[in-house]
């Protein structure tokens, strides 16, 4: 098992991620939900992890985030932040709050938050919703908790949005959405996720707030990019939305590597000579017939001496 480390880097912090917007620096962000992938993410420069709520499809298999728990939130963070320290990533690592964790109040989000940064190791936390959010949000910032921002499609609303479909096409619609995004900046948010809106809003949008804007489905014009891990290494074929670019065909390569696997145990060519321990203590002597003709040792041929 491989346990490189890199010599820590300095890290990424919500001030730094502002300066690469004022500088016209892209913020390249990923999920991860492991120790390995955010190891292998950090090795490979990304600015900001975020341990998405998205783990409840990609990981754990359910149809929508809803079913995640703040401990699954810990759980998953607290692995993601010991890839990055073992990579030594100067990665910004930030932690969803995960639906019913801050909708109920501002005292159930900070202690929430409280919990991801003390036990998860995150650096900041993210939540879905705007302007009807922003009290929340002043809370948790005054908490000391930085907080990023998530409008548009916000999956956690799936079922008042009737879907996962592109949000503010219309105009008044698009007027509201940049009203809450005003909102999230004027709370204390950091950054704010815009997730599939119109490349034209977004536009809008990130010219009108001083904060990085992070895009998901919502065109070039953000201050950065988001993509969910599994999307982008072509884990799910069947999985093929308009936004994602697939940057390897990691599916099709893990059928391929397993396929192959049980076929070479089947066939007998694994494992091979050089995967073998041996022993020169340890050698076959032969036994009597009657024990080689013993159903629950089929083929043994002696004992070891
Ligand atoms: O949960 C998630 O992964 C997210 C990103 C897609 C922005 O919220």
């Amino acid at each position: 098992m491989s346990t490189q480390s890199g010599a820590p880097q300095r890290r990424t912090t919500i001030h730094e991620l502002r300066r690469m917007k004022e500088r016209g620096e892209k913020i390249a962000v990923i999920t991860a939900y492991d120790a390995t992938a955010a190891r292998l993410c950090g090795e490979a420069g990304v600015d900001v992890v975020l341990v998405g709520d998205s783990l409840g499809m990609v990981v754990q298999g359910h149809e929508s985030t809803l079913p995640v728990t703040l401990d699954h939130m810990v759980y998953h963070s607290a692995m993601v932040r010991r890839g990055l320290t073992r990579a030594g990533a100067r990665a910004h690592l930030v932690g969803d709050l995960n639906f019913g964790s801050y909708q109920a109040s501002a005292d159930e989000a900070v202690k929430a938050a409280m919990r991801l940064v003390a036990e998860g190791g995150v650096e900041s936390v993210k939540l879905e919703g705007g302007a009807d959010y922003a009290d929340v949000i002043r809370r948790v910032v005054r908490a000391g908790v930085p907080v990023m921002g998530h409008i548009g499609l916000t999956p956690q609303s799936v079922h008042k949005l009737g879907g996962y479909v592109v949000q503010g096409k219309d105009a008044e619609r698009a007027q509201a959405l940049l009203r809450d995004a005003r909102a999230l900046e004027a709370a204390g948010c950091y950054a704010m996720v815009l997730e599939c809106i119109p490349t034209e809003l977004a536009r809008i949008i990130t010219g009108q707030v001083s904060i990085p804007t992070i895009g998901i489905g919502a065109g070039p014009s953000c201050d950065g990019q988001v993509l969910v891990i599994n999307d982008l290494l072509g884990m799910d074929k069947s999985f093929t939305p308009k936004f994602v670019r697939r940057y390897a065909e990691l599916g099709d390569a893990v059928v391929g590597a397993v396929g192959r696997y049980v076929a070479e145990v089947k066939d007998r060519a694994f494992p091979a000579e050089e995967h073998v321990f041996h022993s020169s203590a340890v050698r076959l002597v032969p036994v009597p017939d009657e024990a080689d003709d013993r159903e629950d040792l089929p083929g043994v041929m002696g004992a070891p001496v």
